[in-house]
């Protein structure tokens, strides 16, 4: 693959990057990451990214001091030395080595810190033209999916079963309600024309992408609501979409095998992503 990854200070070939086996990401999956995507050479909605990193590392009381500036040059030096046009920065912080205890280590330990890119090729994106299949799947995750945790088990297992019925993805309903996707935000648009996401709480990640879906949808006028919704309602939608950093807005097609609206991307999810993508391409670093 021949990539540089940029691990606790230092820009390596990746063959030479070593982390300890006591890494507590490693054992306890106790780190938190961000992924930002790169369009065109530039990283899209930075700024919120960190933003979120911070809130990441305060929630586990992860001893790393975010320095946006600092950050955003070791991301720009991982796209630059990567040659990364289309792609990701994937940024993961852990709370460190140390020998293996429920207790967190004292402030001997230092967090470990890596970097490394993934060109779109090998992130292999659906056809925003064609759309996704979704199935849905108990939500089995723990009870902090705002902590954007590498604790991604569960939703891997979650897309292995969906694959294996032929879907693309899986949405997580918890208490009869559609939580998110595995690595995404789920919405749906009613037969009203209103965009339906679920409110942000501990139950899902608060995505970036989501946030700025909705600010562009306020901008254009379109009407959205922050709730809710039930397998059932996304079934019967006119149209249904994901949105996430490696995504941005990508159209769902069906849901437990039934058609959403014609069974083809919708007008509104087509259109969004296409404000998406212009939009937040303005505002690039
Ligand atoms: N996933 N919900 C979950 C559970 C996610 O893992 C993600 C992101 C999102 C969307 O967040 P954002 O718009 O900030 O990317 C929602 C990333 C892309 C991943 O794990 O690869």
């Amino acid at each position: 693959m021949g990539r540089t990854v940029y691990l606790n200070g230092e820009y390596v070939p990746e063959e030479e990057a070593k982390v300890s086996v006591f890494d507590r990401g490693f054992l306890f999956a106790d780190a938190v990451y961000e992924v930002t995507s790169v369009h065109g050479g530039r990283l899209l909605d930075f700024d919120g990214h960190m933003t979120r990193l911070k809130r990441s590392l305060g929630a586990l009381e992860i001893p790393f001091e975010v320095d946006t500036e600092a950050m955003l040059e070791i991301h720009r030096e991982m796209v630059r030395v990567n040659a990364i046009d289309e792609g990701v920065v994937y940024l993961q912080i852990s709370r460190g080595a140390a020998d293996r205890s429920f207790m967190y280590p004292g402030e001997d330990v230092s967090p470990t810190i890596v970097l490394f890119t993934q060109t779109s090729e090998a992130l292999k994106p659906k056809n925003p033209e064609k759309g996704i299949s979704v199935v849905t799947a108990e939500d089995l995750r723990w009870g902090r999916r705002d902590i954007k945790t590498v604790q991604l088990l569960y939703p891997s297992m979650a897309k292995m079963e969906a694959a294996k019925s032929g879907a693309d993805d899986a949405w997580l309903v918890e208490e009869g309600l559609i939580t998110e996707g595995t690595s995404n935000n789920a919405f749906i648009v009613t037969r009203d024309g209103t965009i339906v996401t679920r409110e942000l709480s501990n139950d899902i990640l608060h995505g970036i992408t989501r946030a700025a879906v909705l600010r562009f949808a306020s901008e254009t006028q379109l009407r959205f609501e922050e709730r809710t919704f039930t397998p059932k309602e996304a079934r019967e939608a006119s149209e249904a979409f994901i949105t996430s950093a490696s995504n941005y807005v990508m159209p769902v097609v069906s849901i437990d095998g039934v058609q959403i609206g014609n069974g083809k991307p919708g007008p509104v999810a087509l259109r969004l992503r296409e404000i998406y993508i212009a939009e937040s391409s303005k505002w690039a670093v």
